[in-house]
């Protein structure tokens, strides 16, 4: 697990942007899991950037969204698909048939969220995860208690996440109890995760994840598990770990080679 710590949210994104750049380049059907949210915005606003200038493609590639609300149609401007599409879906050359998200509405749930995962096999796995932090220690909506090896599922929402993500939605009554989620197995089957997380709020949750026990309870600590996950934070975020001056070290003295 490698810590980046940063002044600002735009400077991870900057950072974030350029390693899945340099992936797309390499492998131009890279299948990327991506987030929601209003952490991954920078990263959504540097990657539309990037594609404006002519320096990112992404005719190729495949994104599976990790998680939807229950009951929310595509077109919902609350839903995590209407979300993608504006944030960054229509404003990259993104295939819109290979742009995966969840489906609030399915019928049988159960059977949509296998299906799900045997599209995310089917296309050979995800290449890269973004993910956010859910105060709770959430990771898509992987909500404490979380089995450890879940798959895609139906989650109930904590009064927590409900009461964050109400800023969304008129009222906080509005703010759908069920989502579909990747679980955290599915999570941790992604070749490659870049967790990004910002701000205060976030400070006393991140050093549970990186520094704390793994547990259900934190889902994001499992990530300690992972062998090849990057964490950007920004300043604030940072204040409470304990090594973090350490982690500082770590990435001014990169050798070049290990440079992002
Ligand atoms: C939601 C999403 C998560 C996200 C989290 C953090 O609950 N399901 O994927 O990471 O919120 O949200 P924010 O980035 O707005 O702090």
């Amino acid at each position: 697990m490698e810590v980046i710590i940063q002044p600002s949210p735009e400077d991870c994104a900057a950072l974030g942007a350029r390693i899945i750049g340099k992936l797309v380049k390499q492998k131009a059907d890279t299948v990327l899991g991506l987030a929601t949210g209003s952490t991954p915005l920078p990263l959504y606003g540097e990657l539309v950037r990037l594609h404006r200038d002519g320096k990112l493609d992404f005719s190729g590639v495949t994104s599976f969204n990790l998680d939807e609300y229950i009951g929310l149609s595509g077109d919902h401007p609350c839903s995590y698909r209407y979300f993608m599409q504006q944030e960054l879906f229509k404003d990259i050359n993104i295939e819109s048939e290979r742009t995966y998200v969840p489906d609030g509405l399915a019928d049988d749930i159960a059977r949509h969220c296998l299906a799900y995962e045997q599209a995310i096999l089917d296309c050979g796995g995800i290449d890269l995860q973004i993910l956010g932090l859910g105060t709770d220690g959430h990771i898509g909506f992987n909500e404490p208690g979380s089995s450890l090896g879940s798959r895609t599922r139906i989650k109930t929402l904590t009064g927590k996440t409900r009461e964050d993500n109400a800023r969304f939605f008129d009222t906080i009554d509005e703010v759908p109890r069920h989502c579909i989620t990747m679980g955290v197995a599915t999570i941790m089957d992604c070749r490659q995760i870049l967790l990004f997380a910002f701000g205060e709020g976030k400070a006393e949750i991140i050093a549970k994840a990186i520094e704390g026990p793994v547990s259900a309870m934190v889902p994001a600590s499992i990530l300690q598990m992972h062998p090849d996950v990057t964490i950007f934070i920004d300043e604030a975020a940072a204040s409470s770990l304990k090594n973090r001056d350490y982690y500082r070290e770590v990435f001014e003295g990169k050798p070049s080679w290990q440079s992002i």
